[in-house]
């Protein structure tokens, strides 16, 4: 699964960082968004997730969303996020930062998760950035801000958007200081989160790649499983379980 000497690199570090995207949440039943069932009603993310989309038509946009929402409600974190959350526990400092907008490593458990695209649960004015907490059926009518009446959008960040400040200010100091970064699940084609394991290899990390199939990042890896991510992480916690006894 893993050469032993990487495995044992993984074991006596102190700081490690996990860099997920949708593939760690398609054994939950999340399509991913580049897989083959990642289309809905024939339009790629891309043509939805952008401000023009909602300008030109909010409740397009809101309806792809809002059936994200649904199979996002009904789906549980698989037993990636759940080794995730067992690491954690193993490390001095262990930080998730996620592309992913499903809650589905903090629904496990974990507590120190980056959101660089935000979080679909949450939903916000699209111009004035006020929380709106109210559900909606976006087939009957999209709300407005109660402050400055533009429409409500969800919190995730849209193509050709900026990420939140924080996160990727975070993200960036993260990756460069860890000595392990697991890159997990993410075709890695979406800047800037692809460029974050590039910037791990200018620190001191040992970079690893979790997925099934080859992306762009995969030649510049230290080391690479593609063995899913579901599978991965549970057999890494039990080879780890020598470090139980206590934090390094
Ligand atoms: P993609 O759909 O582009 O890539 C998912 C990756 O997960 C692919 O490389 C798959 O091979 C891999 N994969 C599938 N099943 C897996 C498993 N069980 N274990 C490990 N890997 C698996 O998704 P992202 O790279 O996350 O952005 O996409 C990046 C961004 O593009 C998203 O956050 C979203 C999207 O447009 C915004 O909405 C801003």
């Amino acid at each position: 699964m893993i050469n032993a000497v990487t495995l044992n690199k993984i074991k006596t570090a102190r700081v490690i960082a996990v860099l997920t995207g949708a593939g760690i949440s398609a054994p939950s039943g999340i399509p991913t968004f580049r897989g083959s069932d990642g289309l809905w009603k024939n339009y790629k993310p891309e043509e939805l997730a952008n401000s023009h989309a909602f300008s030109k038509n909010p409740q397009l946009v809101w309806e792809w969303y809002t059936w994200r929402k649904n199979l996002i409600r009904n789906v549980k974190p698989n037993a990636a996020h759940y080794a995730l959350v067992e690491m954690e526990k193993l490390y001095h400092e262990f930080n998730i930062i996620t592309q992913n907008v499903d809650n589905l490593h903090t629904l496990a458990g974990s507590r120190r998760v980056i959101e660089l695209h935000g979080n679909i649960m949450r939903s916000k004015c699209s111009k004035c950035s006020k929380p709106y907490v109210e559900e909606f059926d976006p087939r009957l009518h999209i709300p407005q801000c109660l402050i400055c009446g533009a429409l409500i959008r969800p919190e995730v960040v849209w193509f050709g958007e900026m990420l939140p400040e924080a996160a990727i200010h975070d993200a960036r100091k993260i990756v460069s200081s860890c000595e392990i970064l697991f890159v997990v699940g993410t075709s890695g084609v979406v800047e800037p989160a692809a460029s974050l394991p590039f910037l791990a290899k200018t620190g001191k990390a040992v970079v690893i790649e979790v997925n099934p199939d080859i992306t762009p990042f995969s030649p510049h890896a230290d080391e690479v499983s593609r063995i899913p991510a579901d599978q991965f992480f549970p057999r890494l916690v039990e080879s780890l379980a020598v470090k139980r006894e206590g934090k390094y």
